[in-house]
């Protein structure tokens, strides 16, 4: 049954999802979207905060809106190539609404989900508040300054002027969703529900519901009512409470229900159950809210690794960071799905949210797709990596930064533990936070009750209590999930680690020292909290395969640069940063390892910015175990090899286009079969078998045309073949949908694979046919993208250059039913076509 279960899920992931979720739905139907028909301008406008400022020469659009990835890439923009090269500055946003009278007397609120950075908020000229952290969620209550008679007008400002900020591309304006909330009086306030599951059998749950309600401005009786609602809708268990609410205040019940024989959330089968919060006052419904949740339990072991309810799991997680390749920062959650749905199909388990607080939709994602989440805080503390990034908002924000992230997330499932930071300069001595202004050290040091410094830690350095600073207050949010911190420092020295703060110990990279980790830590649970750093261009291949390329090498004068002529980087996983390692090296480091519980590798996805190994006209990274256009490279099949047990996989490579003669490194993964044979023009060239800890096997086989073949058996058998042609020219160009059929909700969207072929339907390995799109019908071009990471093509166009015979059209629907028509064309290349239906 429970394999059954799994095939079904893992069916359907491969049938896009359609059956399985509903991308854009908002559970809590309290919030209604806000992102439509905003005013943007690109510059500085003080004046726009005024409500009869006239904004009719501004640009129309929808939010969620990123406008660097608009611009163009340059290497005079402040975010230099590890920013991505793409602009900032300021930018304006206006909306102009009324409301229905019927709502007089609501409570309305405006809630933003992310907006970076240094957003000032302004309704009617009333300043709302000013929030400097570019990936924090935030929100305001209007109340006060709404006309009733006259449209109101919100201004945001955005202020991204300041760069460097970010070690990566962070996106520039209001590139999350917007919400407006229109409660009653009495309400349950924003993330006003904390359940959690203190005891877990397959038998039984125990479930704890703490509520907040915000009283009205008289003292009032109210009711609350809490049900526990599965899948198909049926209530399981239901409990109610009779509250006194005070004027104006707030007040937190606690509620307990039990659920007999509950649906456990894992990986294979992620069961959502939903708390359905009802208040009454007078025995009329004034709000209701509803919580996603899920009832696992689970158990890091210093020893053993991770368990989800009662099972052994080893983490095989990626680190992400938020852009969605062409459509920049703009959150899409189609796109993030996808991007989901690929990782999945990987095999892999895990996601770190690195290193911010993510868009919520991603955890919903998380929560009901079956991922464990690292959900992580910062990047830096007090000490800066960038000349203006939040390290100089850091000692004003970090503790409302820090609890309201916990208190958004810590309802989702699929969040395992906190991150409190990845790799912060405090964990050493020698940048130690010596320098702080008596007022900074006095701010930090100023700690609530339980986090004074007991007799014994006296002793410590600041940057040890400043770590038992913030691991308290995510730990007064949240008791239920550990605290760890990525460090790159990875010794006992480290001040992170030397706090004793950190419930579970992470280390980045640093393959040697795992070794001595059950000696130095006995009674600590280890995990790899960033591995790999592995550098490929998909489709590059640089031979002799098993030579290995280590970059940036290090120059005399210690600086890192490194060019090679080709920008590239070689697809065999022969290629990494000197910090780290093959994806090879790394898995087999910890596969069996059982005191280990996992890995986050470097990352999943190619990424906008810092493109390590080279510099401009480089600007986006090498790392992802897939492209920036959402295209497998080929370790990803490695992976697959080794998590996907239930998965026939066989993946050859590289092509077969190659000089006569030349030789040529043929490398095969596999699983589920004793051998693999290969094939050149039905000539055997040998069997393979992986021995010891083997993760792929190779030949060295002279090219001639033809074709390749590679063929895996097991008990004699074949189980699985793959044969790859030499291509002939380019002629025809072959768009395939990744969905055929999409929602008409103005935000789904459809991926395209666009590919270069020859007359025979092969892939043109080494095409770059540039590719120019017509849309027609119900939708538009989102982005375009081919993977390159040293394109100077801008990502909103309507033509890419393929790369490797590759690229990618991304296609959004209006808002309207109907048909979108897609037709590409390329000179001296047939024309392809798609259409897609929205629905
Ligand atoms: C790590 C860092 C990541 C990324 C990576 C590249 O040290 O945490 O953000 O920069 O290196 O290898």
């Amino acid at each position: 049954m429970k394999k059954l279960t799994k095939v079904l899920f893992l069916l359907c992931l491969v049938m896009g999802m359609t059956a399985c979720s509903n991308p854009n739905d908002k559970t809590n139907l309290r919030q209604t979207s806000f992102n439509n028909d905003w005013k943007f301008y690109l510059g500085d406008a003080e004046e726009a905060v005024s409500n009869t400022f006239d904004d009719s020469n501004w640009r129309t659009l929808n939010l969620p809106h990123d406008w660097a990835i608009e611009g163009d890439f340059s290497d005079s923009h402040p975010s230099g190539n590890s920013g991505g090269a793409l602009p900032g500055g300021i930018g304006w946003y206006r909306k102009t609404f009324t409301l229905d009278k019927n709502d007089q007397g609501k409570k309305i609120f405006i809630d933003f989900d992310g907006v970076h950075m240094n957003s000032t908020v302004y309704l009617n000229g009333e300043k709302l508040g000013f929030r400097p952290f570019g990936y924090i969620s935030f929100s305001y209550d209007l109340t006060p300054y709404l006309k009733w008679d006259e449209p109101n007008v919100i201004t945001v400002k955005v202020d991204n002027s300041q760069e460097p900020n970010s070690r990566w591309y962070s996106g520039c304006g209001i590139y999350r969703n917007v919400w407006l909330r229109k409660l009653n009086p009495v309400h349950i306030a924003q993330w006003g529900t904390y359940v959690t599951t203190p005891q877990v059998s397959k038998d039984n749950a125990l479930v704890r519901i703490q509520t907040t309600i915000q009283g009205q401005e008289t003292a009032t009786s109210a009711e609350l009512t809490s049900q526990l609602i599965d899948k198909k809708g049926q209530i399981v268990a239901e409990t109610s409470s009779a509250i006194d609410l005070e004027a104006n205040n707030q007040k937190e019940i606690s509620q307990e229900v039990t659920v007999a024989n509950p649906n456990l959330w894992s990986i294979e089968d992620p069961y959502m159950y939903e708390v359905k919060s009802i208040v009454k006052v007078n025995n009329q419904v004034v709000d209701t809210y509803n919580t996603p949740i899920g009832i696992r339990s689970f158990e890091f072991d210093a020893k053993k690794g991770f368990f989800l309810n009662g099972e052994h799991v080893k983490i095989n997680g990626v680190c992400i960071h938020h852009d969605l390749g062409c459509l920049g920062a703009a959150f899409n959650t189609r796109a993030m799905e996808r991007n989901l749905q690929t990782l999945k199909e990987m095999g892999c388990n895990g996601i770190r949210c690195s290193h911010n607080p993510p868009a919520p939709e991603l955890l919903d994602l998380c929560d009901r797709m079956g991922f464990i989440v690292m959900d992580e805080a910062f990047d830096m503390w007090y000490k800066k990596k960038a000349k203006f990034d939040y390290g100089i908002y850091f000692p004003e924000w970090h503790e409302r930064d820090l609890t309201d992230l916990v208190v958004r997330d810590r309802n989702h499932p699929s969040v395992f533990m906190w991150s409190i930071g990845n790799e912060v300069i405090e964990q050493w001595t020698n940048r130690s936070a010596d320098d702080l202004t008596p007022e900074e050290a006095n701010f930090v040091l100023n700690f609530t009750e339980q986090n004074q410094p007991s007799a014994e830690e006296e002793g410590l350095s600041f940057n040890s209590r400043l770590t038992q600073h913030l691991a308290g207050i995510v730990r007064k949010t949240d008791p239920t999930r550990p605290i760890t911190a990525a460090c790159n420092f990875a010794n006992p020295d480290n001040h992170l680690i030397k706090s004793g703060a950190l419930d579970i110990i992470g280390y980045n990279y640093n393959i040697p020292t795992y070794d001595a980790v059950p000696e130095h830590y006995p009674d600590k649970p280890f995990i790899v909290t960033e591995s790999v750093s592995g550098l490929a261009t998909r489709g590059y291949y640089r031979m002799p395969s098993d030579s290995m390329f280590i970059w940036p090498q290090r120059n005399p004068d210690h600086s890192l640069a490194y060019i090679d002529p080709s920008y590239s980087c070689s697809a065999y996983d022969n290629c990494h940063v000197p910090w780290g390692s093959t994806q090879e090296e790394m898995w087999k480091a910890i596969k069996n390892k059982d005191y280990i519980s996992g890995q986050y590798i470097w990352t999943g996805i190619d990424y906008i910015g810092e493109p390590t190994p080279y510099p401009w006209p480089a600007r986006s990274s090498y790392f992802g175990i897939i492209d920036l256009a959402g295209f497998p490279k080929d370790v990803y099949y490695m992976y697959q090899s080794e998590w996907r047990p239930d998965k026939q996989v066989l993946h050859l490579y590289p092509h077969w286009n190659w000089e006569e003669g030349q030789d040529v490194d043929m490398w095969a993964y596999y699983n589920n079969a004793d051998e693999v044979e290969l094939f050149v023009n039905g000539k055997s060239q040998g069997i393979r078998h992986k021995e010891g800890d083997d993760l792929h096997v190779s030949w060295r086989v002279k090219f001639e045309p033809g074709n390749v073949k590679a063929v895996s058996r097991k008990d004699g058998k074949v189980v699985a073949t793959q044969e790859i042609r030499t291509a002939g020219k380019p002629a025809q160009v072959i768009l395939t949908p990744d969905r055929t059929v999409i929602k008409a909700d103005g935000t789904d969207l459809s991926f395209i694979t666009v590919e270069i072929q020859d007359r025979n339907g092969n892939l043109c390995p080494n095409a770059d046919n540039d590719v120019t799109f017509k849309v027609a019908g119900n939708g538009f071009i989102a982005g375009v993208d081919n993977g390159c990471q040293t394109s100077m093509e801008r990502f909103k166009d309507n033509h890419r250059k393929a790369f490797y015979g590759k690229c990618l059209l991304v296609v959004q629907n209006d808002g309207k039913k109907g048909v979108i028509q897609v037709k590409a064309t390329s000179p001296n290349l047939g024309s392809g076509g798609a259409s897609i239906v929205v629905k």
